[in-house]
Parts: C-alpha cells; structure tokens; sequence
C-alpha cells in the first residue's frame, strides 16, 4: 500500500509486484487552491488531515485486499510541502506501527520515474528519464531500480512552473499547464520567437525563468502599443520553445550515455505537444520511447507503491522516526 501527501494530491493506492495498479484513489485539493491562483501551504496541510484516512480506507476498499495483505507501507517523505509530507508520513507510520507491517520511505521523484512501470512491462533499466513537474526539471540517467544519477537539472524555474506563470499572465488561472496546452492547439507556435535558453556549464541543464521573463515583456509591449493578443498564438510559441529545448537536452543525454530507451514523467509529461514531439523525435532516431498515462504523469499514490515495490526488494526499511524531508535529494536517505 502507498501513500502520497507532497503537494496538492490526498492519494492512496495498492500494487502488486510493483507493476500492477490494484486501486489508485486521489482527493485532488486543485478546485480549493484555484481560488488563490497557486497552492496555499496551510490549506493543504488541514485538508490532507481531512481526507487521509478516509482515501486510505477507500484504496484498500478498492483493492480488494485487506491490510493484513500487505508486504509493505510505502510513503512519499519529500521533497514537497513539509506540512502536506508530515500527514502523510505520521498516517503511514500509524498503520505501520498498529498492523507491524514494515515501513518504506520512498522519494517523490523516484515516484515519478516509476510510473512508467506501471504499462510498460517491458521497461527496465538502465534509461534516461526527464522528470518534469511543478517543482522539478531533472533529467535523470537510472542505472538500476534505486540507482539514479541526476545529469541536469533547472537553474532557476521548473518547466511546470513556467507554464502556471506565463498561464496567469495570459488570464487562463492555475493550474496552468493543462490550460495552455488545450489553448496552444488553436494557435500558431511560429507566430512568436521567444528565446530557448541554453546553459553554458551544462549541456544538460535547463533555464526557464528567460523565457518566462520574455513572454511577460512581450506581453507588456503589445499592451503598451495597444495590440490585441493573440493568447492561443503566445500559448503555442511559448509551449513550443519549452519543447524544443527539453527534446534536445534529453535526446542528446540518451545517446550521450549509449542508450536506446527514454522515458519522461510528472505533470507536465502529460503535455500532449510534449508527447508528440517526443514520440515523432526519438522514432525518427531510433529511441524507445516511454511514458505514463496522465493520471499517472500529475501526482498519484500508485507510482510510489511501484517505487516502494522496488526499494522493498533492495532492503529498504524505515523506522518509526522517518521524518518528513522538504528538499530530500534523489538517492539519499
Ligand atoms: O507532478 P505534478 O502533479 O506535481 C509536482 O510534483 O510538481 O505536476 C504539476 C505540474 C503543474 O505545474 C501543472 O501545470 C503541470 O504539472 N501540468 C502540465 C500539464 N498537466 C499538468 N503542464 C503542461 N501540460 C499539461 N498538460
Ligand atoms: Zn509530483
């Protein structure tokens, strides 16, 4: 059984064998938080207290198993919001402690990365993932089940933070990914050029926050000049830049490392322009491509019971004093 309680999600689910999805239930908190344009700490916290036990409740319902059933309690203890981790952590620790069945600890990110075992059966390392959500832009080499090493990462904005703020500044509200990319389909993503950044230092990292600060003068001229905006037309260019550079960094790194097999994960994997391009790019180059369905992609508790599954078989256990961990850095325990 497994538990997520990072961000904006109240999500429990039960897995076999790490590959296959018995119930999967989330409480999505986004209807309270779009009222403030962004997810309001606090808020989260008191309403993952709300709902945990009853969406834990629902999983194993769902699953049609019994707690007894279960090898192991899987909790996702950072990164993320310390307050939204700690009730998922202490109701986690609680059903482990009552039940004596062992406890996992399992990071966010390596949730993420395993989500795509979920349908791919065939999927097995070593591969390049990149990982792209709200809060991360990484792109990850995975050895081995557990074995992660971050080649690039974002040197300021992640990409889903990119979308919420460039959506909000077009009007469209939060969360701003899905929005922008049903609008960029009505648009024209060569009517404006807005910049791809590249990091001098790193081949592999990315830069987010010059586009952003771009999109926003360019709004800013048109308003001063007195021209109407085309928001369907900056969606598509915006959207389109942010691929461009994120299929060439991943693409680059998957060959840089002799690999045939690439993956993508988080919320933002479920961008369908992100996906088009990566399918038509690595099928024109002869790269497996793989990723999770959306429900899989956005955050969900399933992804980090595929991920306990497999820190389960490594001998990974944690006590009764796993404590929730902000800015936990992937592979570290
Ligand atoms: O993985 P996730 O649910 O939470 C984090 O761990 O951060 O990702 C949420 C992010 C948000 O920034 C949201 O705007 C973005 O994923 N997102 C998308 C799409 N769906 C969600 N971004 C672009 N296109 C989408 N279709
Ligand atoms: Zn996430």
């Amino acid at each position: 059984m497994a538990v997520e309680s990072s961000c904006d999600e109240t999500a429990a689910a039960v897995v076999r064998n790490g590959r296959e999805v018995l119930s999967n239930v989330i409480s999505s908190q986004i209807a309270l938080h779009t009222l403030y344009g962004g997810v309001v700490p606090e808020i989260a916290s008191r309403k993952h207290i709300e709902k945990i036990n009853q969406v834990i409740e629902q999983a194993l319902a769902e699953s049609g198993r019994a707690l007894g059933e279960m090898d192991a309690i899987a909790v996702t203890y950072g990164p993320g919001l310390v307050g939204a981790l700690l009730v998922g952590v202490s109701a986690a620790k609680a059903v482990s402690f009552a039940s004596g069945i062992p406890l996992v600890g399992v990071h966010h990110i390596e949730g993420h990365i395993s989500a795509n075992y979920i349908e791919n059966p065939e999927l097995e390392p070593p591969y390049v993932c990149l990982v792209v959500s709200g809060g991360h832009s990484h792109l990850v080499v995975v050895r081995d089940y557990g074995v992660y090493e971050i080649i690039g990462r974002t040197r300021d904005d992640a990409a889903g933070e990119a979308f919420d703020k460039v959506a909000r500044a077009i009007g469209l509200g939060y969360p701003g990914g899905p929005k922008i990319d049903r609008l960029a389909r009505e648009g024209n993503p060569e009517a404006i050029h807005f910049p791809r950044a590249r990091v001098a230092e790193n081949e592999y990292d990315f830069s987010f926050s010059g586009l952003k600060s771009a999109v926003l003068n360019y709004l800013n001229s048109c308003q001063m000049r007195g021209e109407e905006i085309c928001r369907a037309d900056v969606a598509a260019s915006f959207q389109s830049a942010v691929i461009e550079v994120l299929v060439e960094h991943s693409l680059h790194a998957v060959r840089a490392c002799g690999f045939d097999t690439f993956a993508i994960a988080g919320g933002v994997a479920s961008n369908s322009g992100l996906r088009k391009a990566f399918e038509e790019e690595c099928a024109r180059r002869g790269i497996r491509f793989y990723h999770p369905s959306p429900v899989y992609c956005t955050d969900n508790a399933a992804m980090i019971g595929v991920a306990g599954y497999y820190e389960y078989l490594r001998g990974v256990r944690s006590g009764l004093d796993l404590n929730a961990v902000p800015n936990l850095k992937l592979g570290e325990r």
